[in-house]
């Protein structure tokens, strides 16, 4: 057993408004927008083709997946997707919507301590999508020391149940001082940081432009980031690639 870390208040009181059906609460953590969600699935489906020769995914575990929205869309390019929450009420949520899909796996655990989840502990996963995850985005701990060293070892504990080879995408909006940032000591030694600091929005269409030559895309990403800025706060795009043994 890994260490189990106090569940946030904030999450402890969102799961009661999921628990409770709480409208405002579903809304909010549903992406009403389809064209967000198509081009929040393109990217990593892009990246998985260029960095895995257009092998198939077969294992996708959904980091902190709330009601569940991207789960079957997912499912959609991938043989079997993981999919858990730490709220039970969420968790209820995605387990009636994407009910009796085969392929989807829908379960509680807390994604600070991954390994204590068998279904996680038990699975190789060939793609980790770690999207707008709570404990990577809020100020949830005590320092910025305490969030860096939980948010490494979480890392550490995906990591070990990465293919070799495979993907793990952190996608997230950084507003405050402890969101997860790849610093070299932050990465774990087995992968490789693959992009890093790249807004996806603006990267997606230059990708297009460009043929999917991702050099070339990321370098005129790059070149317009700063106009981004002006625009408000970075999303930001991780790719971590753990490496062949
Ligand atoms: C902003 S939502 C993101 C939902 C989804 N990944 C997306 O991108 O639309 C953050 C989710 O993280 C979950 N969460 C917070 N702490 C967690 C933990 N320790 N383990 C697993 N999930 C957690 C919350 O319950 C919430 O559903």
């Amino acid at each position: 057993m890994t260490k189990q870390y106090p569940i946030h208040e904030k999450v402890i009181a969102l799961d009661e408004q999921y628990k409770n059906r709480d409208q405002q609460a579903i809304k909010n953590s549903t992406l009403l927008d389809a064209s967000r969600i198509c081009q929040d699935l393109y990217l990593p489906l892009f990246l998985t083709e260029y960095f895995s020769n257009n092998k198939r995914i077969r294992n996708f575990l959904e980091v902190g997946s709330s009601v569940g929205n991207l789960t079957l869309p997912i499912r959609s390019f991938v043989d079997r997707v993981f999919s858990f929450d730490i709220c039970q009420g969420a968790i209820d949520i995605s387990k009636e919507t994407n009910q009796g899909i085969p392929g989807i796996e829908v379960f509680q655990a807390d994604g600070l301590s991954p390994l204590n989840s068998n279904a996680i502990a038990s699975h190789l996963f060939d793609f980790i999508y770690i999207r707008e995850f709570h404990p990577f985005t809020r100020n949830f701990f005590a320092s910025l020391d305490e969030a860096k060293a939980i948010q490494k070892e979480a890392l550490l504990a995906y990591s070990s149940r990465l293919e070799e080879n495979g993907l793990m995408v952190i996608y997230q909006v950084n507003t405050v001082d402890q969101a997860f940032r790849p610093s070299p000591e932050m990465i774990p030694t087995d992968c490789k940081l693959e992009l890093a600091y790249y807004d996806p929005r603006l990267l997606s269409p230059f990708i297009q432009l460009f043929r999917r030559n991702l050099k070339l895309a990321c370098f005129f990403t790059k070149l317009f980031q700063p106009l981004l800025r002006l625009r408000g706060y970075p999303t930001y795009l991780f790719v971590l690639r753990k490496k062949a043994s």
